[in-house]
């Protein structure tokens, strides 16, 4: 089927079930998920998957732990993961389950393809094992030369498994990598894949007998075998872009245009393995892998193990999906890491959204309902001044879009604020609410509001990516609601003269930190123009 529009394949990581979601999920998805609208506003036709990773060692364990067969236990937590997602508007095209029957297919087909051609072998390992971790250990693990206590029993083992042969394409990785720029982003990130191609790479071994590990997918060329963990998750990539639509035509996306992953599963997996298993099979490779890195909690990753985990339910029931998407993408700047903390979360919002944006949406319906009777004026353009510039220009538009065409969010973030506060100031210099009580100064009036609602207009388009609830419902207070937009729509031009707009309402209550939790407290008085 011939596409119309180019498209463009998006995707996350998929959570592994062995525990609930937390802020690191969801941030990865809400970050994908404002990349897909951005593209989607450029017109893109967009497809994006997420969802979560079921078999392994771990959740065969949780499984067993609660007395449940391990399906019945995935079914149960992965349903956690999809509700936060939808909870927090991830508009993705295929929730993606590793269980699923078409999955499995083509994970074994693939393993099939590569055994035929040669590059999975079966070898004997020789090593030791450790009983308490169900792990093998190397020489390497040892400490002082013993094994450490968390070990428990190490035995020797001898187990034959099949093995991938990493090792034939490592020169060739090293060049795709310095090759193509665009790989591995942010740049500083692809230090970490050409340095784990300094050392020799072992093949990589990807089976489990089924004796210790039976929740997985078996191996088609020996049912004794389930696959390794990764080598089924990698695969989702593939096996979920590709399919039949509800009408019964074929669809097929792959390559990926961005996997969006965060730093700890970069080197190996998707920086070492996917691009050798896709080139050995022949496929053609993902054009960028984009790195994000950690939410901390006081200086310390966030991990289920840790146990001090941001749970997101609480903010984004409280405080509704568009503050909670604002503050992630707002704060973590793509590559760095971040330190969740209850007062930046209050502090952004009071500043950025309640003081900046809501205040200034709120005041130019305001005064357009009371000073022309919730009509755009007309205004001659001879009278339009230097005031007026910065309302004019398109400077922020570009900032904005060469930001997110970067996957740089936060930064898009702080350039569509630039028309925010360009529009706060102009109050501020302009003073309407004065200049409306001198009938002289009617025409004057006329430019400004104008101008105001023209900019308001322009800053939903801003900000949709982002905050598509807040987007929609300043657009209901335009009376624009029904009015589709595109990128284009964010330049300035499109004047809204003549048109009648709908009444204001407060689009951002103020939040307070009561007894150290942050909540929402009364509003002691409207918000004035
Ligand atoms: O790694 N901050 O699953 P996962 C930011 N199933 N991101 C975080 C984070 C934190 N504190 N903690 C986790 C897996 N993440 C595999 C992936 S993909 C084919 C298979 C991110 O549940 C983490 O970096 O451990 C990863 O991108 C995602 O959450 C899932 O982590
Ligand atoms: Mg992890």
């Amino acid at each position: 089927m011939p596409l119309e529009t180019p498209s463009f394949l998006i995707t996350t990581a998929i959570d592994y079930v062995n525990g609930q979601p937390h802020l690191g999920h969801a941030y990865e998805k809400i970050l994908a998920d404002v990349i897909a609208r951005y593209k989607r506003l450029s017109g893109r036709r967009v497809f994006f998957l997420t969802g979560v990773d079921e078999h392994g060692q771990k959740v065969q364990q949780s499984a067993q732990k609660e007395g449940v067969a391990p399906q019945q236990f995935c079914d149960r937590v992965q349903a956690d993961f999809r509700a936060l997602a939808d909870s927090v508007g991830i508009g993705y095209d295929r929730w993606v389950r590793t269980t699923d029957p078409h999955h499995k297919a083509v994970v074994r087909s693939f393993l099939q393809q590569l055994y035929d051609k040669g590059e999975i072998y079966l070898q004997e390992y020789e090593g030791f094992y450790s009983v308490r971790q169900e792990q093998f250990v190397t020489e390497k693990d040892k400490v002082d030369g013993e094994w450490p206590e968390i070990f428990g029993e190490v035995v020797p083992f001898k187990e034959p498994n099949y093995y991938f042969r990493l090792s034939r394409y490592q020169e060739w990785l090293k060049q795709y990598v310095l090759d193509h720029e665009e790989f591995i982003l942010p740049a500083f990130r692809r230090r970490d894949v050409l340095n784990a191609l300094e050392q020799p790479l072992p093949d990589l071994c990807i089976s489990r007998p089924r004796a210790r590990l039976e929740w997985g997918i078996p191996l088609p060329f020996d049912e004794q075998y389930v696959t390794y963990v990764w080598f089924d998750a990698l695969v989702n990539y593939v096996s979920f872009a590709r399919g039949t639509d509800a009408n019964g035509q074929p669809f097929d996306y792959w390559p990926a245009d961005v996997h969006v992953i965060g730093k700890d599963i970069l080197v190996p997996p998707h920086g070492v393995y996917w691009p050798i298993m896709l080139h050995a099979l022949g496929l053609p490779l993902p054009r960028t892998l984009l790195v994000h890195g950690w939410w901390l909690n006081s200086g310390a990753k966030m991990s289920k193990s840790k146990g001090n985990v941001v749970d997101p339910k609480a903010y984004i029931s409280a405080f509704g999906a568009d503050t909670f998407r604002f503050f992630v993408t707002r704060e973590m700047v793509i590559g760095q890491d971040a330190d969740f903390s209850d007062q930046r979360f209050v502090d952004l919002y009071n500043s950025e959204l309640r003081n900046q944006l809501g205040n200034l949406v709120n005041r130019v319906v305001s005064m357009i309902n009371r000073y022309r009777e919730g009509v755009v004026p007309v205004y001659d353009t001879a009278t339009v001044g230097v005031q007026e510039v910065p309302l004019r220009n398109n400077e922020a538009v570009d900032g904005w879009r060469a930001a997110l065409d970067n996957y740089q969010v936060s930064t898009a973030l702080q350039e569509a604020w630039k028309l925010v506060q360009a529009g706060n100031l102009y109050i501020e210099e302009t003073q309407p609410f004065k200049l409306a009580k001198d009938p002289a100064a009617a025409g004057r009036v006329d430019l400004i509001l104008a101008h105001l609602a023209e900019t308001v207009r322009r800053i939903t388009v801003l900000i949709s990516p982002v905050l598509p609830g807040t987007a929609a419902a300043i657009r209901t207070q335009l009376n624009l609601a029904d009015v589709p937009y595109a990128v284009e729509d964010a330049l300035f031009g499109k004047s809204l003269a003549l048109h009648k707009i709908g009444e204001p309402s407060i689009l951002f209550q103020p939040i307070e930190i009561v007894d150290g939790v942050p909540q929402i407290v009364e509003v002691k008085k409207k918000v004035k123009a």
